[in-house]
């Protein structure tokens, strides 16, 4: 089973240093593209291996490149984001401090196909680790000219600066980061336009996620049709699955995409802890809704997981089991949006607050007829289309789930005054 992203994060974690990566075959990707390659050819064969964006919502990134407009005379940008603040995600991480010059290429490879002048990491706060060891690849990257003016001689320049974020969750939705980098509150824009015409300062720019961008030097590398097989579904690829909650042993692991929930949870993290059982998961991060055991043998994909009411999102599977209350589980993840709301429109702003002291109440045992109700009517008014950010509906996905299939664990609540788990 192949394993690109992660074929060099070495038993100890401490990352390749430049020559250890280039004798891996390191920089072979730059090279060739800078060499044997138009630009257009590079987003083409991108476009062709179908990649999809691994941040959470699976857009084609070859098309969205494809929307930057190559003869525009600004300076065009790219971003890594890098914000990986979904509760329950830690992929990224793993590829940042374990190989982060893998992300440098990267970023210079993915940036050569748009023509980018600038490129930045928006890096997750906590993620210090990952900072000193991207800081480092970054120097040691400009000292063999991989970044720079005239990188390798071929006239290509690209310059690459990290950036730590100030840690808010919103800053991980593409046009708040892009007001965040730009040095200001980092509320989100409106769409469209969309960055690739608009973004930074006003120019082009290109935002893709971490485990996006490291996938592009395999496919220059090994090409379109290898990066397909690489796959168990029509999703190209391989994807970072992860898996917490009461898991023998949580973690992340890169498989083959369309792999089930059954083999990340009973194979890679060991199964359920001994004395309970999987009740539900939350199959993509915590803004992802609900799927059941009945889907455990179902192929997590994009276009699966999707035709069964939920979103592969990030793909780090939140377990729930049954000695869990699950109306606790929502109390405190509607908490984490309310708090991480940016505040800018007030549907958001007010309902999630509203959710979260309905869900505490229930929860302790002083829940009252028609709490539900009301539940669900916030469902809908937080829904799609109905607040500024997509920031809401994801926070509201869970909850609408959640409701569905544990509706008679929160009527028991109700009816009992009581959590049954207490
Ligand atoms: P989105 O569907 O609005 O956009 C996805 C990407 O495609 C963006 O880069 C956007 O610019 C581009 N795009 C979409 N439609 C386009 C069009 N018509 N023309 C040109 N470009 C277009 O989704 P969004 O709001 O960017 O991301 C939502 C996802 O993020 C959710 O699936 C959620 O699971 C995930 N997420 C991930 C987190 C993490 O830490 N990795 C944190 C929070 C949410």
């Amino acid at each position: 089973m192949e394993a690109p992203l992660t074929a060099r994060i070495q038993p100890d974690g401490a990352p390749l240093d430049r020559a250890g990566y280039e004798a891996a075959g390191g920089y072979g990707a730059l090279r060739k593209v800078l060499t044997d390659m138009a630009p257009e050819e590079v987003t083409r064969l991108v476009r062709d291996s179908g990649l999809r964006g691994r941040g959470g919502a699976g857009f084609s990134t070859g098309m969205k490149w494809g929307f930057v407009p190559l003869d525009d005379e600004r300076p065009t940008c790219i971003v890594a984001n890098a914000d990986e603040m979904e509760p329950g995600t830690f992929k990224d991480r793993i590829l940042l401090e374990g190989d982060p010059h893998q992300m440098v290429e990267a970023m210079a490879v993915s940036g050569y196909a748009i023509q980018a002048r600038y490129a930045f990491i928006f890096l997750r706060e906590e993620y210090r680790p990952a900072a000193r060891a991207l800081n480092r690849a970054i120097r040691e990257a400009y000292e063999a000219g991989y970044l720079g003016v005239d990188i390798l001689g071929s006239g290509y320049h690209l310059d690459l600066l990290l950036h730590t974020s100030a840690g808010r969750y919103i800053c991980g939705e593409e046009t708040a980061l892009l007001s965040a980098l730009e040095g200001r509150r980092p509320l989100p824009r409106a769409k469209p336009p969309y960055p690739q015409q608009s973004g930074l300062w006003g120019r082009p720019t290109v935002v893709n996620n971490v485990e996006t961008l490291c996938n592009v030097p395999h496919i220059v590398n090994n090409g379109a049709a290898w990066f397909q097989g690489l796959s168990r579904t029509e999703d190209a690829g391989t994807k970072l699955y992860g898996a917490s909650g009461k898991v023998n042993r949580p973690g992340a692991w890169e498989l083959p995409m369309g792999t089930t929930a059954r083999e990340v949870i009973e194979e890679h993290a060991g199964g359920m802890r001994s004395g309970v059982r999987l009740k539900g998961m939350l199959p993509g991060g915590a803004s992802t809704p609900f799927l059941t055991d009945e889907h455990l043998d179902m192929p997590m994909d994009f276009t699966q997981v999707g035709n069964a009411g939920s979103r592969l999102g990030t793909a780090a599977i939140i377990a729930l089991d049954d000695k869990t209350c699950p109306v606790g589980m929502l109390a405190n993840l509607e908490q984490f949006f309310a708090r991480e709301s940016c505040g800018w429109c007030t549907p958001c702003r007010d309902g999630l607050p509203w959710t979260e002291r309905i869900l505490r109440a229930i929860d302790r045992g002083a829940g009252q007829q028609g709490d539900l109700e009301n539940l669900a009517l916030h469902c809908h008014y937080l829904g799609p289309g109905r607040t500024f950010c997509a920031h809401a509906p994801g926070a509201v996905g869970p909850l609408e789930s959640g409701l569905q299939y544990f509706r008679e664990d929160f009527e028991r609540h109700i009816r009992e005054q009581q959590c049954p788990w207490e």
